[in-house]
């Protein structure tokens, strides 16, 4: 069986779409949807995210902003940054790249941010909202993609079994909350797995729809899945590769070859959740400059 390929790059292009479409309009109007973005550090994966977040930004006519910030400087410093952002009125959206030096503590930094502001969605008064329902927060980009891209793939979760692999901050714990929801891409019954689970495979193999975010390349084999399934892969992996120019090549958590050939659809790495989740970033924004 050929499995149904889920396009993010396409899904998320229309949403860009729709979203540049409600910029030129809040344009007219005499707003112009900034994001601002704080980069501490040199993590070249970070720079890489940094540099394309603020590219989509800029094609969707938004106004982008990079604040660059060295390993050393102090947590106070990087506080500082943040009131100087919130208090910023051409500032509507802004976000910390994750992860920060061991010297700073990411709690202090994500609570400082002001929530009408936190297009991450990572703040806990957003949190919050995500777990009670309320629509007013900011939903996490990375699973606010998964389900945008499970909703316009024609893939049903009411009722269905997702089951989760990874329980972080960032993808599992707000993915779980954002599916248990009443709501369309939502009603599903969610299980979430991570390192101590036991006998994991029996676990994803009784998923309807499998979300992968755990960091591990090509954990998930043939095997773990149910045939008909529908696999999320959320896993970006650098592998040696010495066939290629850079000395590596990009993989997920899921086998790709082998899974393909037994559920019904899959995403692709790269080209399935990543452009969503840079899609969704600018759909906050969006949110953010037409509520502040
Ligand atoms: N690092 C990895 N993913 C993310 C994300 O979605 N937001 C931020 N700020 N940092 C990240």
């Amino acid at each position: 069986m050929s499995a149904q390929i889920i396009d993010g790059k396409a899904i998320g292009k229309a949403v860009r779409a729709e979203v540049a479409t409600e910029v030129a309009r809040l344009t007219e109007r005499g707003i112009v949807p900034g994001l601002t973005v704080v980069l501490v550090g040199e993590d070249p994966a970070s720079q890489v995210y940094v540099r394309m977040k603020g590219r989509a930004c800029d094609e969707a006519g938004m106004k982008s902003g990079t604040v660059r910030l060295p390993t050393t400087v102090t947590e106070a410093e990087l506080l500082d940054t943040i009131d100087r952002l919130n208090a910023d009125p051409t500032v509507h959206g802004m976000l910390v790249q994750l992860p920060l030096p061991d010297h700073i503590d990411e709690a202090n930094v994500l609570l400082r941010i002001d929530p009408r502001k936190d297009v991450d969605g990572f703040h806990p008064i957003n949190v919050g909202k995500l777990v009670t329902g309320d629509p007013n927060g900011f939903k996490p980009a990375t699973p606010y993609g998964v389900q945008e891209m499970l909703i316009r793939s024609g893939i049903e979760t009411s009722g269905a079994h997702v089951v989760i692999v990874g329980r972080s901050n960032i993808v599992g714990k707000p993915m779980a909350n954002l599916l248990i929801q009443k709501g369309p891409g939502a009603n599903a019954t969610v299980t979430v797995c991570h390192s101590r689970t036991k006998d994991i495979g029996s676990v994803t193999r009784s998923a309807d729809i499998l979300i992968v975010a755990m960091g591990k390349p090509e954990f998930i084999t043939a095997d773990m899945v149910k045939p008909g399934a529908a696999v999320i892969d959320v896993g970006i992996n650098r592998v040696d590769d010495a066939t290629k120019e850079k000395g590596y090549r990009l993989v997920g958590d899921v086998a790709y070859g082998p899974v393909s050939e037994v559920v019904a659809a899959i995403t692709p790495v790269p080209g399935g959740v990543g452009p969503m989740t840079i899609a969704m970033l600018l759909k906050n924004t969006l949110q953010a400059a037409m509520t502040l």
